[in-house]
């Protein structure tokens, strides 16, 4: 049998693609156990060694709201700091931009939703309210030369709602890209979406925000979240969010599994031989360290597979 060579399949698609890893906030954000300052900065120490070089680190949210994310400023302080490597965090208001600032934050991610529902339990506050919230952050940002990237959960689908309109998708992502986000990263929040349907929200996303500054973020409740990747891929996108081990979930997204793991991310890129930069070893032993700190296995079958531990 002869098989289609891996330059064929990978003819339309970019030759490099940008990660994002979003495990360290992400994908911890709603461990129940308590993961300490320094085991999170060997995380990101061990994530950046597998040359990653853009790697969530935190958010400056409520730790009323999101404990485990408190201690982001302190966390800032103990990471390497090397040209080329960043560490966005989330900031939802003037409040976590002006305690971000302070630690030195270089890039902050403000974030949005396409849902009512879910922006009222995420972020308390309508869509418009929060769009309020953000205008002054992202001004004051750009201000102080700090980037600004966009989050816009469930493009795909709401945990309280179900289906979202794809208008509304489209026209919450040109308000945030208004305000000057570099970037917007399309949230499936609840990973319920399918490649045909992703490909239709970033068609729909791509009138109204140029498609090269879109990324995609896949969480992969339903297994579905490299087969969403590779769809994007193949409609020209270069930028996929994704979490070391398969970490995580959204604490208002109930029942919503890890993202995309980046082991497996990176594994299908290498694959299709386009660029990431990534020590694929290095990336799973980054995610063994901080599975083994959780206590369990990685949610990576890239990373089971390389450990000899498949099913
Ligand atoms: P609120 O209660 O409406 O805020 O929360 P408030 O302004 O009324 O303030 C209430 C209290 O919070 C006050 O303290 C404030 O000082 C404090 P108190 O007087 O009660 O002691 N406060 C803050 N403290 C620290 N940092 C701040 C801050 N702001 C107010 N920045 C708020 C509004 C947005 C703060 C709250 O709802 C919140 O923190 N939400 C967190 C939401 C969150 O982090 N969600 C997870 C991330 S989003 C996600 O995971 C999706 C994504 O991955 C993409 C996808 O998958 O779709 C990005
Ligand atoms: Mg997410």
């Amino acid at each position: 049998m002869t098989l289609p060579n891996a330059a064929a399949l990978a003819a339309d698609m970019p030759t490099a693609v940008k990660i994002v890893e979003v495990g360290p906030r992400d994908g911890l954000q709603n461990e129940p156990q308590p993961v300490s300052l320094e085991d999170k900065a060997e995380l990101i120490r061990l994530l950046a060694v597998s040359g990653l070089r853009v790697i969530e680190a935190g958010a400056f949210v409520s730790p009323k709201w999101v404990p485990q994310m408190a201690g982001s400023a302190d966390l800032l302080a103990l990471l390497p700091k090397r040209p080329g490597l960043r560490y966005p965090v989330l900031v939802p208001n003037m409040k976590g931009f002006e305690a971000a600032k302070a630690a030195g934050a270089e890039e902050i991610a403000i974030f949005g939703a396409a849902s009512e529902s879910f922006s009222q339990r995420n972020i308390n506050c309508s869509i418009a309210e929060s769009l309020e919230r953000f205008a002054p952050v992202a001004e004051a940002a750009r201000a102080e030369g700090i980037a600004v990237r966009g989050y816009l959960s469930c493009v795909l689908g709401c945990p309280y709602e179900g289906e979202v309109a794809l208008a509304k998708v489209a026209e919450v992502a040109e308000h945030l890209w208004s305000l000057g986000c570099y970037e917007i990263s399309l949230g499936d929040t609840i990973g319920v979406g399918t490649p045909a349907r992703a490909r239709a929200m970033l068609a729909a996303v791509s009138e109204r925000v140029p498609p090269e500054r879109l990324g995609v973020h896949f969480h992969d409740t339903y297994g579905q979240a490299l087969a969403n990747v590779l769809a994007c891929l193949e409609a020209g996108v270069a930028t996929v969010d994704s979490s070391v081990a398969g970490l995580g979930g959204c604490p208002y997204a109930k029942g919503a599994s890890g993202n995309l793991a980046t082991e497996d991310l990176v594994y299908m890129l290498q694959g299709l031989g386009i660029e990431t930069g990534v020590d694929l070893e290095k990336l799973a032993a980054a995610g063994r360290f901080i599975s083994d700190r959780l206590g369990r296995q990685p949610q990576s079958k890239v990373s089971l597979a390389l450990a000899g531990r498949a099913a």
